[in-house]
């Protein structure tokens, strides 16, 4: 592989260590022989034809220059392509790789090359419509060669016409498009070819690769000789087999239909069939004597015979609103024929581009081609020399001229003129400027292509040879300009047809014989017509002025010279709009040897393309210059003076200080507004050092835009709060209001608003809501107790945890009366009650706090089935047996704790039983009566709801109270069932055992 190779010779002309011509080609040679054929001048790539093979294309070559400096690897178009890619995709600049070189140079080569290589380098996502873009713009190689090209005695594939391909990329740097704009195509090959050249190659590739079926289909035969559109030059073959079946290939890749490409072929056929149409004139009459290639044309263009051959034969002259018809003369008919060949392979030509374009146009919106950049490849038809020259010649060398004077401009005379503009020291180096030719061709209405126009416009017999005539009269006196009549003593030069031009690149000598026709570029309407009116849809669509009407008059069309002049302009405007790169193509020699180096032919190209100058203002020159605001927005990042902002003076103030700091002032000169960098590698480094930067930057970046999101949301955060805070309050106080207004009447009513209905609270007074309830509650019960004095609360409290313990289960309870409580102190209820109270304060000395709240005489029922009066008293912790009044109160008996109780049972009647049901297995059964009868008032009530107040009070929940008259409790562990039972004659309750049962006997009125 090449760049494992030593490097042979200076990979840079710029390193030669004299700037001699000598040394110059001294250095190319030694490089072709070794096979090296890519030497820069700085940026400019000199390319060298090797005429063979060399493998220094290939995927490992492609992963060598991807992504890298054109200095680090041996010199080579792949680093021409990626740096006008890098240009593009790291600027978003348009930028434009200009091919030059004389015909056969290897432009259309390089230009491949380069698409190859971009094609290689991007998707690397692998996306679908991507891949199909670029697809498409290398296989339209394939085709634009197929029509535009052909073999000359110069170049077996040479460009017959101008190409500037626009490849579109979007952002990313991905190809997403392009358009493909194509520059006079010399279609006077098509009826006519010099010795040793070829027609287009699409006419070889039809007779000699499509199937004797398919040349049945077109009428013709596989043989070149037949057809006389082919057999006036050479007739050699190329690769013609598998390039017909490659061109195919191509269509469809390129999404042709096969109408489409039925059309493209039979059109092909049509014109062979075209050229082997004959005239007969007999004396006056014009007859077609090659019928059956008239029956084949007008098939294969689907126009009726008839209609072919009057359009052949006649011509249609409208004139003062009549139309009227007139016989061609047989040379009249011949170059109508020709004119007509050469017209439709031309329309033809335009067309596939057109379909090709189409299939390359950028499909996405308008909005992001806004952001897409391109890379403009330009490959013409190199400048070039024949044995006759002709107006084709005319055109393509001053095509060249035009391209050399770009070149000039921009690498020769604006480089130079910006150093001394920004008064950079500077030795001006002398060139040739080109612009005195360019000017004689094109210089309005004394440039050669004025002065042609004025000839074809003039009416009345104006010839080639007169126009000749005028230009030896205008061009006299121009030093690049000569012919026979200006030096007569030039014997090159034919008498009244051959003129001079001293190109850039040699003399030329043009024949005058047919520039007027070829310029005027006539085409019979009738012709025009025929082809509008064609079956063929396709065909039709080329044609498109053939519609109008016959009376109609046209305006007269711009010449062909004058077209391509602006076309040329356009060009040029286009690509002074966009980054240039260069590629310089030399060959070798003129016999197509991969071994001969022609030094003569050589040099007289190094010569000619400038490229001696180009060396010098390089070598003298930098490489790249920058406007100072431009360079410090780029580059401000990679010093701690300039970043973020350089406050501490000018721009350029700033560049010098980054400049300094870097340690490249010795590689920069400051100019008025720019700087100028004269080694590459310096800004390679200025790069490499702002990629490195650019994380942390992009990281700086996300972290502020990641703050102000999170403040942004917090400040929201902050307004719903508010906005929840306000909603709450508003629907709390709605709720204050609404429970205002509901109960406002409440204590006008008798049960002070207990029935109106609570609302239902929102979510926010949901916690409010037991506070409000009990605020209500308590005002309630304020209300219903203000009318009894406070001394009468206490009982009135213990009335209502009695009613509600009983829950009406009950009639009589006492409710009525007085509640005393401890009724054994009071002397009304207990003679001894002075023995009681001593008992009590005895108690009392034992156990702290335990004050009497209930205390009663009691008939008590044992486990032993015993009754006997005692006495009972409940205190704050529980209920004790007492002995009765004939003992004085004396023992104290077993207690339960107040805790420990699990329920307590009454009946319904006005018997006075309870039971203290525990958990020990030992109920305390005791019927409630006085000193020495049963009680006349019902203390039930009262003993309930002391109880159930203290059990609340100590377990905080409420005690159980069953009403029954047959109770179920627990005397010594056993069940026991008592049965309150009416007896009549009864006057006081009586315990009365029975069958396991115990029998509470009562007056029968106590049984409810
Ligand atoms: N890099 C290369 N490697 C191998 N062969 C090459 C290379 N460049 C050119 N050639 C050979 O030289 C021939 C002519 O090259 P090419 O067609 O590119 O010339 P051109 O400059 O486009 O000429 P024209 O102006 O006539 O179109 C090619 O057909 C090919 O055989
Ligand atoms: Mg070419």
């Amino acid at each position: 592989m090449a760049m494992q190779q030593r490097e042979v010779g200076v990979r840079d002309f710029v390193l030669l260590e004299q700037i001699t011509m000598d040394k110059f080609m001294e250095n190319l040679k030694k490089r072709f022989h070794s096979g090296s054929i890519y030497t820069y001048i700085g940026e400019v790539c000199v390319s060298m034809n090797p005429y063979r093979q060399i493998n220094i294309y290939g995927p490992e070559t492609i992963k060598i220059y991807k992504g890298r400096e054109l200095f680090e690897n041996p010199p080579h178009i792949y680093a021409i392509a990626d740096a006008a890619y890098k240009i593009l995709k790291q600027r978003h600049q348009d930028t434009c790789i200009l091919i030059s070189g004389e015909s056969g140079a290897g432009k259309t080569e390089a230009s491949k090359i380069i698409m190859k290589y971009i094609a290689a380098i991007t998707n690397v996502h692998g996306q679908n419509e991507i891949e199909r873009v670029k697809n498409v713009l290398i296989q339209s190689n394939s085709i634009l060669e197929t029509f535009g090209n052909a073999k000359t005695n110069r170049n077996d594939n040479s460009s017959r016409f101008g190409k500037y391909m626009d490849i579109e990329f979007d952002y990313k740097g991905d190809p997403v498009g392009g358009i493909i704009t194509n520059y006079l195509l010399e279609k006077s090959r098509v009826v006519q070819q010099q010795s040793g050249e070829r027609n287009f190659h699409c006419f070889y590739q039809l007779l000699r690769g499509a199937s004797d079926m398919e040349l049945h289909r077109y009428d013709l035969i596989k043989d070149t000789s037949r057809y006389h559109y082919m057999n006036q030059g050479s007739m050699d073959a190329l690769s013609e087999k598998s390039d017909y079946k490659s061109t195919n290939i191509a269509f469809k890749t390129l999404g042709f239909t096969n109408e489409e490409v039925q059309t493209i072929w039979s059109t092909i056929a049509a014109i062979l069939h075209l050229g082997n149409i004959e005239f007969q004139s007999n004396e006056d009459d014009l007859t077609i004597s090659n019928k059956t290639h008239l029956q084949s044309a007008s098939n294969l263009l689907q126009v009726t015979e008839n209609e072919l051959s009057n359009s052949l034969t006649k011509r249609t002259i409208a004139a003062g609103g009549n139309v009227m018809l007139k016989e061609h003369d047989a040379t009249q008919a011949e170059y109508g024929k020709d004119a007509l060949a050469k017209a439709i392979y031309d329309r033809l030509f335009t067309w596939v581009i057109s379909r090709i374009n189409r299939a390359i146009l950028f499909r996405g919106t308008k909005n992001q081609a806004r952001f897409n950049s391109v890379i403009g490849v330009l490959d013409i038809y190199g400048f070039e020399i024949f044995d006759s020259n002709s107006f084709e010649q005319f055109c393509i060398n001053y095509c060249n001229e035009k391209l050399q004077q770009l070149f000039i401009e921009l690498v020769l005379k604006q480089e130079q003129e910006e150093y001394q503009r920004e008064g950079i020291e500077w030795t001006n180096i002398e060139y040739f400027n080109n612009k005195i030719i360019c000017d004689l061709i094109e210089q309005p209405h004394k440039g050669m292509i004025a002065i042609m126009d004025e000839a074809c416009l003039s009416v009345g017999k104006v010839n080639d040879e007169t126009l000749l005539g005028a230009m030896d009269k205008n061009l006299s006196t121009h030093p690049h300009y000569s012919s026979r009549q200006l030096k007569p003593i030039d014997k090159e030069l034919q008498h009244r047809v051959d003129f001079r031009i001293t190109h850039y690149a040699g003399d030329v000598i043009y024949n005058i014989n047919g520039f007027i026709e070829k310029n005027k570029d006539t085409l019979y309407q009738d012709f025009k017509r025929l082809l509008h009116h064609s079956k063929n849809v396709n065909l039709s669509e080329m044609w498109p002025e053939g519609a109008q009407d016959i009376k109609k008059t046209t305006k007269r069309p711009l010449t062909a010279g004058t077209l391509f002049q602006r076309s040329m302009i356009d060009l040029v405007n286009t690509l002074l709009k966009k980054e240039p790169f260069y590629v310089r193509c030399i060959k070798p020699n003129d016999i197509k040897s991969a071994t001969v180096f022609d030094d003569d032919r050589v040099q007289h190209q190094v010569r000619y393309l400038g490229l001696l100058e180009n060396v010098r203002v390089r070598r003298a020159g930098f490489v790249h210059r920058q406007r100072y605001d431009k360079f410090l927005l780029r580059y401000k990042m990679i010093s701690q003076y300039t970043w973020p902002n350089f406050h501490a003076g000018s721009d350029k103030d700033g560049v010098r200080v980054l400049i300094e700091e870097k340690g490249f002032g010795n590689d920069v000169k400051y100019g008025h507004t720019k700087v100028f960098i004269r080694s590459p590698n310096t800004l390679f480094t200025l790069e490499q050092q702002r990629n490195e930067m650019i994380p942390h930057i992009v990281t700086l970046l996300q972290k502020q835009v990641r703050g102000w999101i999170a403040r942004c949301n917090y400040k929201k955060m902050l307004a719903a709060l508010a906005i929840m805070r306000a909603y709450k309050t508003y629907k709390l106080r709605f709720y204050v209001h609404d429970l205002a207004q509901r109960f406002r009447n409440a204590k006008n009513m008798r049960d002070y608003g207990r029935s109106i209905l609570w609302p239902q609270p929102p979510l926010a007074g949901r916690k409010a809501e037991p506070q409000l309830k009990r605020i209500f509650d308590n005002w309630r019960a304020f209300m219903i107790l203000r009318k009894y004095p406070r001394s009468e609360w206490q009982q009135l409290r213990l009335q209502i945890i009695a009613a509600s313990a009983m829950k009406g289960r009950r009639k009589h309870w006492g409710q009525q009366r007085k509640w005393i409580g401890d009724y054994l102190s009071n002397s009304q209820e207990n003679t001894c009650y002075q023995a009681y109270t001593n008992n009590i304060r005895n108690l009392k000395n034992v156990q702290a706090n335990n004050t009497v709240l209930f205390s009663s005489f009691a008939k008590k029922y044992n486990k032993h089935n015993k009754s006997a009066d005692r006495a009972f008293i409940v205190t704050d912790s529980g209920i004790y047996k007492l002995d009765g009044a004939k003992h004085k109160f004396k023992n104290m008996n077993r207690s339960i704790c107040i805790k420990d109780l699990t329920s307590i049972s009454i009946s319904p009647g006005l018997d006075q039983l309870v039971i203290f049901h525990s958990s020990d297995n030992n109920d305390l059964v005791f019927a409630l009566q006085g000193e020495n009868s049963q009680l006349k008032e019902d203390h039930i009530g009262e003993l309930v709801g002391v109880i159930c107040k203290k059990y609340f009070d100590i377990c905080q929940r409420d005690l159980r109270v069953d009403v029954n008259s047959t109770i179920v409790c627990r005397l010594g562990g056993k069940s026991r069932t008592i049965i309150i039972q009416g007896e009549p004659g009864v006057e006081n309750p009586n315990f009365r055992h029975t069958a396991g049962n115990i029998i509470f006997e009562v007056p029968p009125f106590y049984c409810v």
